[in-house]
């Protein structure tokens, strides 16, 4: 990588590097590996399973919903702090302001977190690729065939006993090497994608992007052509929407869509460093969140007609299997149910071999994306060389991932990625980041970067979404959830016994050691410290003094709120009248800071000053109560964690509503995508002939 230099140019209001530093070569290169990165194993195991689990075709309602109004907003905000910084993500925060440094390390560390099982779980996969070419070679049975709902049995016990060797209780055991060998092989699939640098990431994704796309079609096709097929899509699409009213709906289709875009990471920020300084931002957001929903959309049209395959043909050999017997989520989709139903059907070994490249070109695109963002961000910070750097990364991360390598590793497994994946991680960060970036610092500077060089403009309503909408949704779920975490009567570090949960301490440990090992390394010194921000005088402290008030008022609500809450939920009151009071005055007088703060933030800059700080944290403080009071608003509606309840068998075949689904999804999505695609390459003909292509 060339080292680039430090020092800004000033360039009306934004801050462009001088020198341009390693490029991914064609705007195509990088588009593909952002895609690569977003779609992965959250795709084809984790989107299927939450749509079937929260209601069908009507959990796409709050999926699109969390994808357009948060998703693909705050991909441009990463892509734009990326590309105008030229860094990877604790150095671009760390240009912002030296203190936001920290938040960069924070999701790199989480991420740091993830590379250590998401490599285990593809391990797996080309464990599983490996018997499914075994038989189709030898023409042999799959190690996990077997008829009926005993062959059912016989699939779970081929993968929890066999292979994994699996244990319910969180002691590790000895490490297994059926595991460890081909994970060490993923790990050096991985270096070998990325060690030579991102220009050849951006031809690697030539073959990782497409080729599980041409899988995944195949297995559509394949899955849609079989009898029964309308019954298993019953499943996935008929809607029940008596699930929209639930929140637990809602919660998942937002963590859902973080993971899959890869957001909130440092992930795409640091590829979006990468980029041609002319490069479009705006449209490429559009194109990874649109191909990321379509993959994941054709990835459950692939699975359940597949499985309403398996239903049909072994209701005709005479021992009947319904899709609901088999599909439970987790690894036991990708490993136990689809592998099950393959081998009902014809052709078992080789359709089992496509599935599981599939898996495996899915996910190893993600995976080195992850290896690539700390190593960016590493590499960055201290100036050292990449080569030797990477190849010190892998050993350490190889040696972390043994950990899930074990009898008891797919347990520790679940819990943290329950934990980084989920609220207390991901949810959490990107909530910062939107604080951070909305009323920490001028988020308009960030907006002109972004227009000046996209292919379509944002208006102002960008700076809404990234100050209060996306930050209050968050806040939402992040309240809401940790309040039903602790509140919950089972327990969440202690049972009734007072018996310690290891496996919810351990999960918190890690998450909260991230944010100190974050400051640590943020008060590092770096090899090239970044320029300090020319200064402009600020508006005075007092001005924005009435909104600060309204906001310290609304966070003295919401505490109340929190109490209130709390009496409530365990006297069995969802409807106190004091809870229902101190929250509402929470969100008013939270709603009210934060809209003074804009109005003050809009003043300062049509005076050519900075906002008082003053008025900055009455934003945070306001929107942040703002949430809380959503969430603990939520959390005494639905008081108990609400779990998913398997769908009952659907009527026969798809309903008219599915079909109204099928051709809303085609429209949206897919039209939204030939839109985009549209634009990128007016665009790109109007550079040709301009002679600026890049
Ligand atoms: N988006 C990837 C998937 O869906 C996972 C991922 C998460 C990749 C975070 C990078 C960073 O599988």
């Amino acid at each position: 990588m060339n080292a680039p230099r430090a020092g800004f140019q000033r360039n009306g209001t934004v801050e462009i590097r001088e020198e341009q530093r390693e490029t991914w070569g064609t705007r195509a290169g990088f588009v593909l590996a952002a895609i690569g990165s977003a779609v992965g194993l959250g795709n084809l195991w984790g989107f299927p399973y939450k749509l079937y689990s929260y209601g069908g075709g009507a959990f796409l309602i709050p999926y699109l919903v969390a994808l357009i109004a948060v998703g693909v907003p705050m991909l441009i905000l990463e892509f734009t702090l990326g590309h105008s910084t030229q860094r990877a993500a604790p150095d671009a925060f760390g240009r912002l302001h030296r203190r936001f440094e920290m938040v960069g390390w924070w999701g790199i560390l989480l991420s740091f977190v993830i590379i250590t099982y998401y490599p285990v779980i593809l391990a797996y996969c080309f464990s599983y690729l490996w018997f499914s070419l075994k038989a189709l070679a030898t023409g042999a049975n799959l190690p996990w065939a077997g008829e009926g709902l005993a062959g059912v049995t016989n699939a779970g016990d081929f993968f929890y006993k066999t292979y994994l060797g699996y244990s319910e209780d969180l002691a590790l055991g000895g490490l297994r090497l059926n595991i460890a060998v081909p994970l060490a092989l993923t790990w050096l699939a991985m270096y070998l994608c990325i060690f030579r640098g991102v220009r050849f990431v951006g031809k690697i994704v030539w073959l990782t992007v497409p080729l599980p796309w041409i899988m995944l079609l195949i297995l559509a096709a394949r899955g849609l052509t079989l009898p029964g097929s309308p019954q298993g899509l019953a499943f996935y699409l008929n809607p029940d929407w008596s699930q929209l009213a639930k929140p637990s709906t809602w919660r998942f289709a937002f963590g859902q869509m973080f993971f899959s875009l890869s957001l909130a990471f440092g992930v795409m920020i640091t590829y979006a460093s990468f980029l041609h300084r002319r490069s479009d931002l705006n449209n490429n957001a559009a194109l990874v969140g649109l191909a990321d929903t379509a993959t994941s959309f054709v990835a459950g049209l692939a699975v359940f007609a597949t499985l309403g395959g398996m239903a049909f043909a072994t209701q005709q050999a005479g021992h009947p299997v319904p899709v609901q017997e088999v599909v439970k989520g987790g690894p036991g989709l990708a490993f136990v149910a689809f592998p099950y139903a393959l081998a009902q059907l014809p052709y078992p070994a080789l359709f089992s071999a496509v599935f599981f490249i599939t898996l495996v070109t899915l996910g190893i695109d993600s995976a080195f994306s992850i290896t690539e963002s700390i190593l960016a961000a590493i590499v960055d910070k201290t100036g050292w060389r990449r080569g030797p750097v990477l190849i010190v990364m892998s050993l350490v991360g190889l040696a972390f991932s043994l950990v899930y390598a074990t009898a008891g590793g797919l347990n520790w497994l679940g819990i943290v990625d329950g934990f980084v994946n989920g609220t207390w991680g991901i949810a959490f960060m990107g909530l910062l980041q939107c604080l951070v970036l909305g009323w920490l610092y001028r988020i308009d500077r960030l907006r002109r970067h972004a227009n000046e060089r996209s292919d379509w403009r944002l208006g102002a309503w960008w700076n809404g979404l990234i100050r209060f909408l996306a930050p209050v949704t968050l806040g939402t779920l992040v309240w809401w959830s940790m309040f039903d975490d602790f509140a919950s009567p089972s327990g969440f570090l202690r049972d009734a016994q007072g018996r310690w949960h290891a496996g919810n301490v351990a999960g918190l440990a890690v998450v909260t050691l991230a944010p100190l090992l974050a400051l640590a390394f943020s008060s590092l010194r770096g090899a090239r410290e970044a320029a300090p921000h020319p200064a402009r005088p600020a508006a005075p402290f007092a001005s924005g003094l009435p909104a600060l008030v309204a906001a310290v008022a609304s966070v003295a609500a919401a505490v109340c709120g929190f109490a209130a809450v709390l009496a409530a939920c365990r006297g069995g009151r969802p409807g106190d009248p004091a809870a229902l009071a101190a929250l509402a005055a929470a969100a008013l007088a939270g709603a009210v800071a934060a809209a003074a703060a804009y109005r003050h933030i809009r003043r300062a800059a049509a005076s050519g000053a900075d906002p008082a700080w003053s008025a900055r944290w009455a934003g945070i403080l306001g929107t942040v109560a703002l949430g809380a009071a959503c969430g603990f608003f939520l959390a005494l509606r639905t008081s108990v964690a609400a779990t998913a309840a398997a769908p009952s068998a659907p009527a026969e075949g798809l309903s008219a509503a599915a079909y109204g689904i099928i051709a809303a999804i085609g429209v949206l999505v897919f039209g939204g995508l030939a839109w985009s695609l549209y634009r990128a390459v007016t665009a790109g003909a109007r550079e040709d002939a301009a002679g600026e292509r890049i």
